[in-house]
């Protein structure tokens, strides 16, 4: 199967992240749209998420020298192009038919990394198949989510490893669903047609029934929730490095590091597992003191800007990853969708370098946050 991405157009007035977010709403089914657009409970994580990039005030340096500058990063020992990824999304064929597929052609025509989800709505071979040959594409992340049963895992995981991906992006931040209110609200289902067609196959068996006064999901579901031990084993059947996606603590991140994880994800799933953590803007300076540059840190959560990512790389990371945008992207106009939005946050990125007076992103350091000088955006 070879599907050439369709070249719908973006429409016209669509030139920020938000923009593509108002006019996904008026494209997407309003089922899908809670989906996408929810997080957890009263979603004030997700708000935050947001809130707390556009809070930070950047102190320019002016009169700096910008000649020959540039966005590169190293990351796992490659370089990129831009310090930007797409994060994993399930499902993403509630966006577009296209799905998954339109996504990995305009991550790789932009040399954006892409993280697959465990959760994608088309094969994880045919993803490959469609990055892998491109020249200038980012790297190309598995991201898995561990199976209850640890046969189901090493397959799906040497699938991964056959099919060319480069790392996996193990998510830990949601061994069950948040309470999704918005998705329970629009009675979200998926439709026929669409599944996580990387988990077909033998499913596991059902449960044990429960006896009175247990609990459904402790003595269900979180019967087989996966533990540090769980990292060691995967750790022993993989060749690939093992990125931990979903860390706020700093503890778990020492416990990362002393575990020899090649990077982590400091995440909170955009708001829409746990709700009312703190912001991942606010937890990334801390876990990168508490780590001494120990592991690369990627962030995710809220970054729709071209100053988030500075301050972001600002902050400690080496690269960011963002989720919901891009999708709204997908749904506008499939592959030229994404494009764009990876288009404009990268253009927002070099003016943002630019007008901060960093040639390069090494030189964005926490002395271009002033911290004494944020302000709070009314609420
Ligand atoms: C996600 N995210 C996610 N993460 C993951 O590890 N596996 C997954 O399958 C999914 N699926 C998923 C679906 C949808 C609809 C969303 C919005 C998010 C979380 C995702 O990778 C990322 O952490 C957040 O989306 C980042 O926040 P922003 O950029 O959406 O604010
Ligand atoms: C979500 C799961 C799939 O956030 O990670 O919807």
């Amino acid at each position: 199967m070879n599907h050439a991405p369709s070249l719908s157009r973006v429409p016209d007035g669509v030139v920020t992240l938000d923009d593509h977010e108002t006019h996904a709403r008026t494209r997407l089914d309003p089922r899908a749209w809670a989906y996408f657009s929810g997080g957890a409970a009263d979603e004030l994580t997700l708000r935050a998420n947001r809130q707390a990039w556009s809070e930070l005030a950047l102190l320019p340096r002016v009169l700096q020298p910008l000649a020959g500058g540039h966005t590169r990063v190293q990351l796992l020992g490659r370089t990129l192009a831009h310090p930007i990824l797409l994060a994993p999304v399930a499902y993403q064929q509630l966006a577009h038919p296209e799905g998954e597929l339109a996504t990995a052609h305009a991550a790789a025509a932009l040399g954006a990394g892409l993280v697959l989800s465990t959760q994608a709505s088309v094969p994880l071979q045919a993803v490959a198949q469609a990055v892998l040959g491109e020249p200038g594409r980012g790297p190309l992340w598995f991201q898995l989510y561990l199976q209850p049963d640890r046969g189901h895992t090493r397959e799906l995981v040497q699938r991964a490893e056959a099919a060319g991906y480069e790392a996996l992006v193990l998510t830990v931040d949601a061994p069950t669903h948040g309470a999704r209110d918005r998705e329970r609200r629009a009675g979200f289902h998926l439709p026929p047609g669409v599944r996580a067609v990387n988990l077909d196959g033998p499913s596991s068996p059902p449960p044990a029934p429960l006896t009175a006064g247990q609990s459904a999901l402790f003595d269900g579901l979180l019967h087989h929730a996966p533990t540090w031990d769980d990292l060691a084993w995967l750790q022993a059947q993989t060749r690939l490095p093992i990125v931990l996606k979903g860390v706020l603590h700093p503890e778990d991140a020492r416990q990362a590091a002393r575990m020899k994880v090649a990077a982590l994800v400091v995440s909170n799933h955009g708001g829409r597992t746990l709700d009312t953590t703190p912001t991942t803007a606010a937890v990334l300076p801390r876990i990168n003191d508490a780590l001494g540059g120990a592991l690369p840190l990627l962030v995710d959560g809220g970054i729709r800007r071209g100053t988030d990512v500075l301050k972001a790389v600002a902050l400690g990371a080496s690269a960011v990853l963002v989720g919901r945008p891009y999708v709204y992207g997908l749904a506008n106009a499939g592959a030229m969708g994404v494009a764009h939005v990876l288009r404009l946050l990268r253009d927002e990125l070099e003016i943002a370098m630019a007008l901060g007076g960093c040639r390069t992103l090494a030189q964005a350091t926490p002395a271009l946050l002033a911290q004494d000088l944020n302000w709070r955006l009314p609420r």
